[in-house]
């Protein structure tokens, strides 16, 4: 089984509409893959058209079995665990127990078996329940956008990712909501391709119908799945695919 964190700092970057499209695009590919929805406004259920809501609350999520919380979404080989806005409080429930860091990894271990892939919506910030994520996950996915300050906040996040505790964490970025027309965007990208291994080559353009994913409630592959945005996430897919396997 690999963990896969969608995951930014920053809010409003894309991690919610990629962990939808990568979720449904490993699914799709025959992998059994679960969609675990950890941020508290649960966008992620909202997409799959499930009840952002777990029996229970945040402690039910401790106290139940996860898999007794997961819920099947309408493709195959893909099930949801849902968010619940009780999980605004998950960083107090979990600084309550005993090892307050590894409570996301305790509640995965026991999924493990059923799954070949779990992606894990992240909520933005630097938390306790994203310190838990990122010790639980293999990869970490971070959809940047191309701006002055990008490569700045790509430096912290890798910093912050190599402390001792969290090495055998893999940090990829790539780069969403481009708009190619835009000369600074084409430079920021090309800098980082040029500098950096640890940045994707697929980049995710801005795409209305990208967009419309809030409005259909399903992945942009469904709906409209000749248009750019899909490309993009199929040629996204691939190319983590491609170096995970290659990877290790
Ligand atoms: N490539 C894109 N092109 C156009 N719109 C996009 C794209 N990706 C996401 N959006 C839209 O931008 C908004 C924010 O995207 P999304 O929810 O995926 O970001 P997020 O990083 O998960 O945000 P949050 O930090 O609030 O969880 C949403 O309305 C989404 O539909
Ligand atoms: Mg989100």
């Amino acid at each position: 089984m690999k963990v896969i964190a969608l995951y930014s700092m920053k809010g409003g970057v894309g991690k919610t509409a990629s962990a939808v499209n990568l979720a449904y695009l490993c699914a799709r590919s025959g992998s059994r893959t679960l969609l675990w929805d950890l941020d508290p406004q649960g966008a992620a259920s909202f997409h799959l058209r499930i009840k952002p809501e777990l029996a229970g609350g945040a402690r039910g999520l401790l106290e139940r079995k996860p898999g007794k919380l997961v819920k099947q979404s309408d493709f195959d080989n893909l099930d949801l665990l849902p968010a619940d806005f009780a999980n605004r409080k998950l960083d107090l429930v979990f600084d309550a127990r005993q090892g307050r860091k590894r409570q996301v990894q305790r509640l995965l271990g026991p999924l493990s078996d059923d799954y070949d892939f779990i992606f894990i919506d992240a909520p933005p910030g630097l938390t306790l329940v994203v310190e838990n994520i990122l010790r639980a996950a293999d990869l970490v996915l971070s959809p940047l956008i191309p701006s002055t300050l990008s490569l700045r906040t790509l430096d912290q996040l890798s910093a912050f990712v190599r402390r001792p505790k969290l090495r055998d964490l893999t940090l990829w970025v790539f780069f969403s909501m481009v708009d190619i027309r835009r000369r600074l965007h084409r430079e920021v990208m090309t800098q980082s391709f040029e500098q950096r291994r640890d940045v994707l080559r697929t980049f995710i353009p801005y795409a209305s119908d990208i967009e419309r994913m809030g409005v259909e409630r399903a992945p942009v592959e469904c709906f409209a799945g000749r248009s750019a945005g899909a490309r993009a996430y199929r040629a996204l897919w691939s190319e983590v695919d491609a170096r995970l396997q290659s990877d290790g």
